[in-house]
Parts: structure tokens; sequence; C-alpha cells
């Protein structure tokens, strides 16, 4: 397996997981890349290594270009396991001279793997490592503590580790050579599952960004395509995300026992669609969390139904609020509904779910015994109508 030069110094050495299905509990139907580099000035330094399982084809990249004990120094912006999980093995094969991380990664990487002797490096830090010139960019919880991005002055390439990736296994390594929906599609999944709780980071970035006075011509992440010929969207993409803005779009999430609640669902997502507003059904016995959680991104509200099994929210339910409450969306209305065979707890604790992650509620919780009746399902168009109308109140505010 061969290097992929990137630009003149530089060389993408990662490994592509093409079968990929599952990401700690986001789905990765595209698969995803653990991307290294490979930079040669005078002496050779590697940013950034790849998930363990991967190293081989890592070394066989890194093999390609130079003999893989040539390389001087390691360069770790991230901690996480995806792009630490061979460092190990790699500094005992290649013994660098130096391995850089941030103060909070030799912590983490001690706490993880044991190393020790690691060099820390501060926010704004210039380093010349054999003729290569790095800045570092300190990046606290942007998406773990110990997050740096360094970047290479010269090539002009700043390697931001996950931020600006997503999961997308492509042999296609750049953005000019993968298509943009797909891009945009996928960029939005990463932000929506693993940088939304840390929008306001990303706001204060984006703010800061001017004043790094950084020459960027590519952004390369950890994860999927390199950036090389249209940085700019990437970096509107990731303010509208982090402001929140909205669309006129509801989701109506929900699970179902007896189609009870379906049937509720699909009547509230008529009474949406019917006042204009797009809704997005998302039956859960269909739909991933990470799918709810990627519309939810953009979508200005979201009805949530459940069953109630056991006095409880139905299972999937759960899963999903659970899941949505770390990610900390902002900006959304909505209602809970379900129906209920001895009393409607279940949907009682959903809307509870439902206000604890800051949603404003439109209308109180739709209940329904059994199997809704004509008067009830029409009370559910007339419930979506309600959500459809309070959503186009707000969009001169924060939806596009
Ligand atoms: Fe790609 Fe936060 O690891």
């Amino acid at each position: 397996m061969e290097a992929i030069k990137i630009s003149e110094h530089v060389w993408w050495v990662g490994a592509i997981d093409w079968g990929l299905r599952d990401f700690h509990g986001y789905t990765t139907s595209r698969g995803s890349t653990y991307n290294a580099y490979l930079v040669i000035y005078d002496e050779a330094v590697l940013v950034d290594t790849v998930k363990k399982p991967f190293m081989g084809e890592m070394m066989e990249r890194i093999s390609s270009v130079i003999e893989p004990k040539k390389i001087s120094y390691i360069i770790s912006n991230h901690a996480e396991m995806d792009h630490s999980g061979c460092l190990p093995e790699v500094i005992n094969e290649i013994c660098p001279k130096k391995v850089f991380t941030s103060s909070r990664g030799k912590k983490a990487l001690f706490d993880h793997f044991g190393l020790d002797n690691l060099t820390a490096v501060e926010d704004a830090q210039k380093i010349e490592l054999g003729g290569a010139h790095f800045v570092f960019i300190d990046t606290p919880m942007l998406h773990w503590p110990e997050s740096i991005f360094s970047y290479l002055a010269g090539d002009g390439i700043l390697f931001s580790q996950d931020v600006f990736g997503m999961h997308l296994a492509t042999s296609k390594l750049f953005d000019d050579e993968v298509a943009p929906y797909i891009l945009e599609t996928e960029a939005k999944k990463y932000y929506a599952n693993i940088i939304t709780p840390y929008s306001n980071l990303v706001l204060d970035l984006l703010k800061k960004w001017p004043s790094l006075n950084l020459d960027i011509k590519i952004i390369a992440p950890d994860h999927g395509p390199i950036w090389r010929s249209d940085t700019k969207s990437i970096i509107d993409w990731y303010k509208k995300w982090a402001l929140g803005t909205t669309t006129l779009k509801s989701l109506v999430v929900f699970d179902t026992m007896w189609k009870s609640t379906e049937q509720m669902a699909l009547h509230i997502a008529d009474g949406i669609t019917s006042e204009g507003v797009e809704a997005k059904v998302m039956p859960l016995y269909a739909s991933n969390r990470s799918d709810v959680a990627t519309e939810l991104l953009d979508a200005g509200a979201a009805c949530f139904g459940t069953p109630v099994l056991n006095g409880q929210m139905f299972p999937t339910v759960a899963d999903v609020m659970t899941y949505i409450k770390g990610l900390k969306f902002k900006n959304k209305i909505g209602v809970a509904f379900g129906s209920y065979g001895w009393n409607g707890s279940g949907i009682d604790m959903l809307e509870e779910e439902m206000k604890k992650i800051g949603m404003e509620l439109v209308e109180p919780a739709l209940k329904v015994r059994y199997v809704p009746k004509d008067e009830d399902l029409k009370r559910c168009v007339e419930i979506g109508k309600s959500v459809a109308i309070a959503l186009k109140e707000r969009s001169g505010g924060n939806c596009a």
C-alpha cells in the first residue's frame, strides 16, 4: 500500500476502514479513514497514528516513502484510540527522538498506555522539527480535553484531528474528488454526533481564526477527505451548525408496539406538512440514534412519541433521549405523544426528558388509551399544525 502525496513535503499515510459500520454507537454506513501524515523536510515527522488494527497498513504506506525508523518526531494531536491506539507500538518500532502532545495529552496518553517521556507543547508555540516549522493551536474539548491542532508553515497545512472530518471510506482522498452532497451529508453527521456539545468552543475558535494569522491552504483532518480545494465550505458549515441555525423542518420520532403511536405520528406529520413545514418521520424500529441526531441538528422542531411499556418509555425512545441529551442541541420546539394501556407515565417521562434537554413544548403531551379514535387522530393533526405554526413564527429568528 502506497502513501499519497498531498503537498510538496507531506504524504497521507493513513488507513481506510471500509467495513466500519458502528463507531461507538454512531452508524458509519460509508466506513471511515484514520488519517496519519508524514512530513519530510530535512528530517521526518509523523502527525498522528491510526487505530491499532490498522498499524500495518500505516507502516506499509510510510515504507513506500521512507524507512520508518528514519522518522525523528511524532506529533499526537488527539489521544482517542482511533488515532493513538498503535502509538506505543509505533514508538517502540521507530524510536523517535521526541513525541509531542499537549500537557493534557501527556496525561491522557500516560493514563491510556503508560506512555511517558512525552514533550508538551503550549498554545501558539512554534517549533522547528528538522526544517519543518510547526505552530500548535490549543483546542481543548474539541472534542477531547487534550486536543490540539498543528499547523505546518510553508506547506500551509492545518492538521485538525477530528475537527472538520467525517466518517467516509474513500480512495479519493481530496474534497474535489468526492461528490459535494456526500461531503456535506457526512460532515453534518459527524458534526451532529461528535462536535455539537462543543458548539460554543467552535464559535470561539472561528472568532479567533483571523488572529491566528495562518495561511491555511489545506485542512487535513484525521477522518475522511482532505480539504485542498474548498476550505471555505467546511468552515461556513461549522459556523452555521455551531450557531444552531435551524430550518422549517420538524422531526416526528417514535417507536410503536401495536401501531397506535405510529398512527398518531403519521397524523401529527400530516398536520405539520399541511402548514407547509417539512415533516421528517423517523420510526425508531428503522432509524438509528445517530441518524436522529443528524436530522435534529438543523430541525427547528421535533415531536417525540412513545408507547408505554411496563410504565416506562419504550426502550428505543429512552435510548434516543439519553443520546441527544448529551449532544446539547439548541433552539428546538416540540411535543410529546404516545399511546398507553394502564397509565400514561411513560409519556410523562418522555415529556420531562424533552424539558430537560431544553426543548420548548408547544402543547401538553398527547396521551391516547389503547387505540386512537377518529377524534384522537384529528387532535394529532391539530397538534402537528400547532408545532408547524410555532416553528414558522420563530422563523424570523434562528430558522433559515
Ligand atoms: Fe477520531 Fe475523537 O477520535
